[in-house]
């Protein structure tokens, strides 16, 4: 509930507006509603995609971005939420992007110097990106996609960055493209290196220098002796209106986590791991950067034990995403002398809603990455959070940190409207990427690790309910090894 705000009376675009929200436990957070950046007037955002995400993101630029509301517009192939848009005076337009149109439809809407805000599914991420870097115009997503018409192939996520990486001589200049950016991968980036931080605080007793350098980052994570770091996401949100058997249910896009569930899991396999999970192993890539590791079963069918604070250990799904790789590499310390790498395993383990785990027991037995019934779960929420953080493990240490986002769908809701707590905390990541574009144009392709991961959790904690850090003890035998073999749930 808003309580109170402190209008200083300024028309001014760049006042500072702060508000008070009061939680229903009591918990009083202040939010500025600060301009971060300012958009050029002669700039134009193109959202594409308004399903879950879009309309959760658009408060937040139009709050915090010092921006016209005739300078945004949003394409999607569905008019689902076009209402949302029009009720905030939103051009909204029902287009569907194929790869044979795209390059007319987006020449006829863009121009030099304009944003791309891509939160679509189904679009190939590598041809926005190419058109964007061509015509100049600033881009963001939130994962790596394929077009539709290409997902018959094998090509897996790591596949597909790696595709992308072979432009990277091409785009390391040029219009700033941040690629996967949302909450995971996207945020959680940024929530890594603190809770690296604080780590080091604990294990030195003294507050850590900020690595600066990537080589500095990966030497820390190298002398700390992390071996293991998990996204550790837990969704507990439900509706009383229960899942019919046919239905696949979700609290964000629904095809999104088809896709990624349904593929063979891969994830970056740290330099710690020596047993593998011989009778899974579909292949295993030694990279310039970090080693990776497929295995043959699905995410939805691949689950480990990972750890949060209140909630103890629970089972978690593998499933492939982009912060497995880019962090990996960031992490990755070579030894000038041997020139050996080491980084740690890190993979996401995740436990979607109640409803989510049904639906993607059915989509495993059915073969099934686009259903014709969908649910996205929104305002039939009755109560839950989503937390979600990372949980650091250390070669033969018993204690472990997990430091992360619990955000309750009250809270969620009470902060920024069109949301839920799955929601906010991607929205949130998305606006802090948007600011990081505006303010440095001219990067060229970016992930997460290149960005202010200090000012992005800065703008970013108010809105991600209790963020904090927990200490703990692994509640179960172990040799502390944390490795693979150790945590996954009957596959070795
Ligand atoms: N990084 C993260 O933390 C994170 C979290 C959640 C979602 N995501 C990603 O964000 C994106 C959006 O998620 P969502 O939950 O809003 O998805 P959604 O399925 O709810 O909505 C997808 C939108 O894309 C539009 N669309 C689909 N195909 C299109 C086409 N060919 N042309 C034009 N529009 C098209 C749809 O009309 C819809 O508006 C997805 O890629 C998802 O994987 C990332």
């Amino acid at each position: 509930m808003l309580l109170s705000n402190n209008h200083p009376n300024c028309a001014s675009k760049y006042s500072r507006i702060t508000h008070h929200f009061l939680f229903w436990d009591g918990n009083i957070v202040t939010i500025t509603f600060e301009k971060y950046a300012k958009i050029n007037g002669s700039t134009n955002i193109l959202i594409i995609g308004f399903g879950s995400i879009g309309p959760a993101v658009l408060p937040l630029i139009i709050r915090h971005l010092d921006v016209d509301k005739k300078q945004i517009s949003i394409i999607a192939s569905e008019n689902t939420n076009q209402k949302i848009a029009q009720q905030y005076g939103i051009h909204f337009e029902c287009v569907t992007l194929t790869k044979n149109n795209y390059k007319e439809i987006l020449t006829s809407k863009l121009t030099s110097g304009d944003f791309l805000l891509n939160l679509s599914v189904n679009i190939s991420s590598l041809d926005l990106i190419l058109f964007c870097h061509e015509l100049n115009i600033s881009y963001l997503d939130t994962s790596l996609e394929r077009w539709l018409s290409e997902k018959d192939s094998d090509e897996c996520l790591h596949e597909r960055r790696t595709k992308l990486m072979t432009h990277k001589e091409y785009l390391k200049s040029g219009p700033t493209a941040l690629i996967c950016n949302g909450a995971n991968p996207g945020l959680i980036s940024h929530i890594a290196k603190q809770a690296i931080l604080d780590v080091a605080e604990k294990v030195t007793n003294n507050p850590p220098q900020i690595p600066t350098t990537q080589e500095e980052w990966a030497k820390l994570v190298k002398d700390l002796n992390i071996v293991t770091l998990h996204i550790a996401e837990r969704d507990t949100q439900f509706s009383l209106q229960g899942r019919q058997s046919d239905e696949y249910v979700n609290t964000w896009s629904v095809p999104g986590l088809l896709d990624e569930s349904l593929e063979h899991t891969g994830f970056s396999w740290g330099t710690h791991e020596y047993e593998l999970p011989n009778k899974v192993v579909k292949k295993i890539e030694e990279t310039d950067n970090y080693r990776f590791i497929q295995l043959s079963k699905y995410g939805a069918n691949t689950r480990v034990k990972t750890w949060i604070d209140d909630q103890g250990i629970f089972h978690g799904f593998v499933i492939p995403h982009a912060e497995s790789f880019s962090l990996a590499e960031y992490f990755c310390y070579r030894d000038k002398q041997t020139n050996q790498i080491s980084h740690p395993t890190i993979h996401y383990a995740y436990q979607p809603c109640n409803d989510a785990i049904m639906s993607l027991q059915d989509a495993v037995t059915n073969n099934q990455t686009n259903p014709d019934k969908t649910r996205i779960l929104h305002s039939d929420i009755v109560d839950g959070c989503d937390e979600l953080g990372v949980l650091i493990l250390r070669q033969n240490s018993p204690e472990i940190y997990w430091l992360g986002s619990k955000l309750s769908i009250q809270e969620a809701r009470s902060l920024v409207s069109n949301n839920t707590a799955t929601s906010l905390q991607v929205a949130i990541g998305i606006l802090v990427g948007i600011i990081h574009v505006i303010n440095n144009p001219g990067q060229g392709l970016i992930e997460p690790e290149q960005c202010d991961f200090v000012q992005a959790l800065k703008i970013a904690s108010p809105y991600l309910g209790k963020f904090s850090g927990q200490w703990g003890v692994w509640p179960e035998e172990s040799d502390y090894s944390w490795t693979f073999a150790d945590l996954s749930v009957n596959l070795i």
